[in-house]
């Protein structure tokens, strides 16, 4: 990642974004890179009104809307669900879809900022670490879903097919249902220390899909999806740290679903 240079603070105009009632000045400062013109990235800082009920993906809507429309990020559901708008918020991942703007200024997450009431407060974006920045605020997502690919992420059988639907306990359900939850945000991968170090660990993503299947009852290749994860740049490289865990907006135990897939591992059994 190369080194990130101070933009001029405040030169952006922001007095056309509309400032309802009950709305206070906040200071968005965004980490921002053009690969057409920037040969690195660069702050730059807009002072909006905001609601405490907004969410930040509100505050970058409207700079892009009614500020600079080369602002670049991704969203889709603006609802915490397809998992497009994953960044670094206060330097920690999350969907800008589901940080309301007072838990920032109420201190909510471990670096938020120290507003004194009434004060403007700044709310850093920055784009996920680890994967190659496209342009501002979206990575290039594709090493992200080759490893996701490569576990072998839909239910393999192997002949045997029912007649009727393939039946599943409650229990056999249970085992791998916490997995399920996953949106495939990235926020869990990106915020792993062995991964951005060695952008070719699988990362806890892939290993969370992976166990989805590998726990299932009704699935047949347990076995060739943890061979894959038995590789050098597999299960084995986690280091335990829960990143991850904390990372996940949809509560997922990450950490507790890599280390189940260890066991398996250790234990030839799932
Ligand atoms: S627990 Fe493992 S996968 Fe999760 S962040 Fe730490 S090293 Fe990465
Ligand atoms: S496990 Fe959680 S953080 Fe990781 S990709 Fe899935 S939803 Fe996102
Ligand atoms: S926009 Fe879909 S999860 Fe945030």
């Amino acid at each position: 990642m190369t080194a990130v240079v101070e933009g001029t603070a405040n030169a952006n105009d922001t007095s056309q974004i509309p400032a309802p009632d009950g709305s206070v000045t906040v200071t968005v400062k965004i980490q921002r890179f053009n690969p057409e013109v920037d040969s690195e990235p660069h702050w730059e800082s807009y002072d909006v009104p905001a609601l405490p009920t907004d969410r930040v993906l509100n505050l970058l809507i409207n700079i892009k809307g009614y500020v600079d429309g080369t602002l670049s990020f991704r969203r889709s559901c603006a609802h915490g669900i397809c998992g497009s708008d994953a960044m670094q918020i206060n330097g920690i991942n999350r969907l800008a879809c589901k940080v309301l703007v007072k838990d920032l200024l109420a201190g909510g997450g471990r670096r938020a900022g120290k507003t004194r009431q009434g004060k403007p407060t700044t709310i850093t974006v920055a784009p996920i670490k680890g994967l190659p920045v496209m342009k501002d605020l979206y990575v290039d997502m594709e090493p992200f879903f080759e490893a996701f690919r490569a576990v072998k992420p839909f239910l393999i059988t192997y002949g045997n097919e029912p007649t009727n639907e393939r039946i599943q306990s409650p229990a056999d359900r249970e085992r791998f249902d916490d997995t399920t939850k996953c949106i495939l945000c990235a926020c869990c991968t990106t915020s792993c220390p062995v991964f951005w170090s060695d952008g070719s660990y699988f990362g806890p993503a892939a290993i969370v899909n992976a166990h989805r299947f590998i726990f299932d009852s009704r699935d047949e290749g347990a076995e060739e999806r943890l061979d894959i994860l038995n590789d050098a740049e597999g299960v084995w490289r986690c280091r335990t740290t829960f990143n991850c865990t904390d990372a996940c907006p949809r509560g997922i135990q990450v950490t507790k679903a890599i280390q189940e897939v260890k066991r398996a591992l250790l234990f030839k059994r799932v």
